[in-house]
């Protein structure tokens, strides 16, 4: 490379998230920006899944993405396409297929260097209704993923797994080597999804790297239907001047994480130094926040936009499966990744609001 090339290399790229021109970022922006790898995003039309395409694309690199759209839409696949133009977009190839099925696992790993695996049925309530589909896809289906990913000899398979594995576990913050008892049937799909990443390691020396989300929010994040995550569910209720129902005192807290920080660590995560045993790291911001402060987080930031909500949050009973009190430790990925979480949960409601303001207004 000639110095012109890495002048440009440096140069901070305008159509980035603000994040990846942090100054703690260049040698990963500059890494990827220099380099074109194939990627494959299981979970593409989903929330996550569509912001690591985001800025894959945006990056230079070769995308494939891969959904069934269970709770994923191509409306996110659109948006990611005006969004990243269509010179990027045409370096994004999309198989429609479910992960349920191994045939179509190993269809979509062919020739790819990084997995980047999101697939899956989330929520904790949805488990406690419907146990079974959700071991299907979580667990059967990150088997196939799993499987098919280490017979195609793909450099590095990076999965979503979940902070519900701390289960029952009291400490705060949690660190990775302290786990209890899950308490939902879709925390016990997380835990056999680190456990087999543990014995394919072990067995056949294929070695993964698994990131413990805690609550992840952003734009895409579905405001929609009974299993809507609690960040775009209040905010849709706000600005649509209905109720906003808190489960149980409103002290219940949790790291609440920009998504931003969980591109970054998968950006990591797949470009780590060669492993010899599979690990997995948290991927927060290492605060904490309570019900209650976050009803005033969202609150305050639709008031910036000269957006007022009135209404006193309504209290009503704990849910089943929940953890009490969630915060990282994350000085793990810190250390071994160089991650670094830098949009808290007010930068990240700076950043999120105007994508639900603009859809969901009324
Ligand atoms: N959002 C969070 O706070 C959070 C926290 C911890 C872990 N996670 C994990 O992160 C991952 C992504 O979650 P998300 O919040 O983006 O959810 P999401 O529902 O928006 O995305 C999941 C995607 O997987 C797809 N999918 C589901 N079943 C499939 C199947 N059988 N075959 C192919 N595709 C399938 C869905 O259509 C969807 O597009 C999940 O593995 C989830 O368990 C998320």
């Amino acid at each position: 490379m000639n110095r012109t090339q890495i002048e440009i290399l440096d140069a901070r790229h305008p159509a980035l998230p603000s994040w990846l021109n942090d100054a703690t970022q260049t040698t990963l922006r500059n890494c990827l920006l220099s380099r074109r790898y194939i990627w494959l995003v299981t979970g593409a039309a989903g929330f996550i899944g569509s912001n690591l395409v985001e800025v894959l694309l945006l990056l230079g690199q070769h995308v494939r993405g891969m959904d069934n759209f269970a709770t994923g839409h191509q409306r996110n696949l659109d948006e990611v396409r005006s969004r990243v133009g269509e010179t990027n977009w045409q370096r994004f190839t999309f198989f429609q297929a479910d992960i349920r099925e191994l045939r179509a696992c190993e269809s979509a790993v062919e020739r790819i260097d990084y997995v980047l695996h999101q697939a899956a049925l989330g929520s904790v309530p949805r488990s406690v209704n419907d146990p079974i589909a959700t071991n299907d896809v979580n667990t059967s289906g990150f088997l196939n993923m799993l499987d098919a990913s280490r017979r195609a000899g793909v450099q590095r398979f990076v999965y979503a797994a979940s902070s519900s594995t701390y289960g029952d576990e009291p400490n705060l913050p949690k660190r990775e080597d302290r786990i209890g008892n899950p308490l939902s049937p879709y925390a016990v799909t997380k835990l056999v999804n680190e456990i087999y990443a543990g014995v394919y390691a072990r067995t056949y020396g294929f070695a993964s790297i698994g990131l413990r989300y805690f609550n992840v929010f952003g734009p895409r994040q579905d405001p929609y239907g009974a299993y809507a995550a609690v960040i775009p569910k209040w905010i849709s209720a706000m600005l649509g001047n209905e109720a906003v129902q808190i489960n149980g005192d409103g002290a219940t807290s949790r790291d609440f994480s920009y998504v931003g920080n969980v591109v970054q660590a998968n950006l990591r995560a797949a470009l780590r130094d060669k492993l010899t045993t599979s690990t997995v790291y948290n991927v927060a911001v290492g605060g904490r926040a309570t019900l209650n402060d976050l009803f005033l987080v969202i609150r305050d930031g639709l008031s910036a936009h000269g957006i007022e909500y009135r209404q006193e949050p309504i209290y009503g009973n704990f849910r089943a499966g929940d953890v009490r009190h969630s915060q990282a430790d994350v000085s793990k990925a810190r250390s071994e990744m160089a991650f670094e979480p830098l949009v808290d949960l007010r930068a990240g409601m700076v950043e999120a609001l105007p994508w639900y303001i603009e859809r969901l207004s009324r």
